[in-house]
């Protein structure tokens, strides 16, 4: 099967260390690599490495091939002309490393997926159901976040049910309702049929595909820029879902971080030398050697240009920083 591997985003989640020019899929803070090369492992489980494809931006495409020779894989590697959100990635992967009738995994490179027996098993009914629908991976919601997609499985279908409704980034209100109501979260990866793919694409979002007929720069010109997520799942009506219940994590804030790392003795993550006397719980991130007496419950992540001190509890407002930043230009 192929896969095509999205590593084109300029997240800025984990600010400091995640910037437009270093996004997080980047960071090797995951047992010495980084999401995007857990991604490329878990792709490598079911393609061979010619048959893997990685879309990314020009500004990433030496990180892309640095980080794969990490791995040992040498992948195709696909750069946009210009960032244009997920779907144009997609179509570009797709007329240019899959096959018309071909199954392809669509695999965002910023999230942890465990690869137990149940992620397999999800991967091959996903496989199967591929045929007939395009298929999304749906994990068991924790709390209202407003950053992913809700899923409402309709009526059961082998290896999963068919997609009731399709909601990106709701608000929290509507995100509390339908946690109540048994939605699932969108994962982020999907499995379709090349074919099956392009014909919603003429339904949902014809202009996404027209452009694509012409050449990669007129096609990145023209289309529309918009995610998978907004132009073809929420409006088609041919998705099938198939429930993962294996640990998933898009490490959305330092937070996350925290709690998928390894602690010490104190319950501290310490990436970097920390001397610390009472506290603990502690997220802590420099190539300085870090001291602190009595801190507990913080996130303190220092680079070369900016220090951030915050409650890990407070980490998810990062991106208030962000925003500041950005409008001060
Ligand atoms: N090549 C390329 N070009 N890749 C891109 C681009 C682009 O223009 N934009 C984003 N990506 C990559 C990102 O690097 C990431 O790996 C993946 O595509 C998904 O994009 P995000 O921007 O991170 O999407 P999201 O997190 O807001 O939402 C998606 O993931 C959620 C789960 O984490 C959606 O699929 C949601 O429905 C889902 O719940
Ligand atoms: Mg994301």
């Amino acid at each position: 099967m192929k896969t095509l591997i999205l590593a084109g985003g300029r997240g800025t989640r984990l600010f400091p260390l995640s910037r437009s020019h270093f996004p997080k899929q980047f960071l090797q803070y995951f047992e010495g690599e980084s999401l995007f090369q857990k991604t490329l492992r878990r792709a490598l489980l079911f393609s061979a490495p010619d048959e893997v494809t990685v879309v990314t931006s020009a500004d990433h495409r030496f990180l892309v091939m640095d980080q794969m020779k990490g791995v040992g894989a040498e992948c195709r590697v696909l750069v946009e002309p210009e960032g244009k959100n997920t779907l144009p990635a997609v179509l570009y992967g797709l007329k240019h490393a899959v096959d018309d009738e071909e199954h392809v995994a669509v695999f965002p490179s910023d999230h942890l997926v465990e690869t137990d027996e149940t992620y397999g098993a999800a991967m091959k009914a996903a496989g199967r159901l591929a045929e007939e629908y395009l298929v999304t991976f749906g994990v068991p919601p924790r709390s209202p976040q407003t950053g992913y997609g809700y899923i409402r499985p309709g009526t059961r279908v082998e290896g999963g049910y068919r997609v009731d409704a399709f909601v990106e980034k709701p608000d929290l209100q509507t995100a509390e309702q339908y946690i109540k109501d048994g939605f699932l979260w969108n994962s982020g990866m999907f499995l379709f049929n090349t074919r099956l793919f392009f014909e919603e694409c003429r339904h949902c979002i014809p202009e996404a595909l027209s452009a694509f007929e012409k050449s990669t720069e007129e096609a990145f010109r023209l289309t529309p820029a918009i995610s998978v997520d907004y132009g073809v799942m929420e409006r088609t009506k041919r998705a099938a879902v198939v429930p993962l219940t294996s640990a998933w994590s898009d490490v959305g804030s330092f937070d996350a971080f925290y709690a998928l790392a390894e602690k010490d003795g104190k319950g501290n993550v310490v990436h970097g030398e920390h001397l610390g006397i009472d506290g603990g719980n502690n997220l802590i991130v420099s190539d300085r050697l870090v001291a602190t007496i009595g801190v507990s419950e913080m996130a303190i992540v220092d680079t070369r240009d900016v220090l951030l001190v915050c409650p890990k509890a407070e980490a998810q407002r990062v991106g208030e920083i962000v925003g500041t930043l950005q409008t001060r230009g």
